[in-house]
């Protein structure tokens, strides 16, 4: 059966997000609702958080879920900024069982990129495009031809000073730091750069909270490749999440 209105929900680093969405015009029914994420976030509270957040808004019909590690067939594969008993679990089936609604589970980063290649920054884009998002962690997802390639990991390539990217130039990591914009701008653009060298990318799509602050770093950015913010903002987890539980059909084939 096929739902127009599909429970979207973001789990982040900080907050776990959710809102009913319209999957065909790409955009929220009603104003999100937010829960902050449990710590440690473990299997068993952040899904009884999103059974939260299901009853909040009395949803019955299906949901998506915006996972931030590598997702394949449901189950949970990795595990940097979540709890490491994750590893493993079916989170679909985990989600079902605690909601008791039909619920479909995909890489973070891939959620907003099919949101951003659907209705946003990536519409129509038949070359390849990387959107990355930035948050607590970095996530990357890369399109070409509009078709996805799911769960790739480009936030953790090391960098030519031997650190992984996501520990030089996430957002947490600016925050834990104290990095000034000036000095974490530099540092993103180190990544940038190494991402330009290895994918030749047609456009660069910068997603995640980072997406509503441009003024911050865009400065700063020095590569040739074009680079522009996600439309949907940081809301494009959520929608992606809700389009997700159609995506074999728009975006795997
Ligand atoms: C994870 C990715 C995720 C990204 C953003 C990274 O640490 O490995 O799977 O997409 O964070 O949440």
């Amino acid at each position: 059966m096929k739902y127009r209105n599909v429970l979207g929900i973001d789990f982040g680093g900080s907050g776990i997000k959710g809102a009913p969405v319209d999957t065909k015009e790409g955009s929220l029914l009603t104003e999100r609702y937010r829960i902050p994420t449990p710590v440690p976030a473990t299997p068993e509270d952040v899904s009884g958080v999103i059974s939260q957040i299901s009853v909040h808004f009395k949803w019955k019909g299906p949901v998506g879920l915006a996972f931030p590690a590598v997702v394949q067939r449901g189950f949970v594969k990795t595990a940097s900024n979540i709890d490491k008993s994750w590893i493993g679990i079916n989170a679909s089936k985990l989600i079902m069982d605690k909601t008791g609604l039909p619920t479909y589970v995909v890489n973070d980063a891939d959620a907003a990129g099919m949101a951003e290649m659907k209705f946003g920054a990536g519409k129509g884009k038949k070359g390849s495009v990387l959107l990355i998002t930035v948050g607590t962690g970095i996530g990357t997802v890369f399109f070409t031809k509009g078709k996805l390639v799911p769960n790739t990991e480009l936030g953790h390539v090391y960098l030519k000073s031997g650190i992984e990217a996501e520990d030089f130039a996430s957002d947490a990591v600016r925050q834990n730091e104290g990095l000034e914009w000036e000095e974490w701008a530099r540092r993103f653009n180190v990544y940038l750069h190494e991402m330009e060298k290895l994918f030749w990318p047609e456009l660069i799509i910068i997603g995640g909270g980072m997406s509503k602050k441009p003024r911050k770093f865009l400065e700063q950015i020095t590569i040739n490749t074009k680079i522009v913010m996600a439309k949907a903002k940081n809301e494009a987890g959520i929608i992606g999440a809700a389009l997700a539980t159609k995506a074999n059909r728009d975006f795997f084939r």
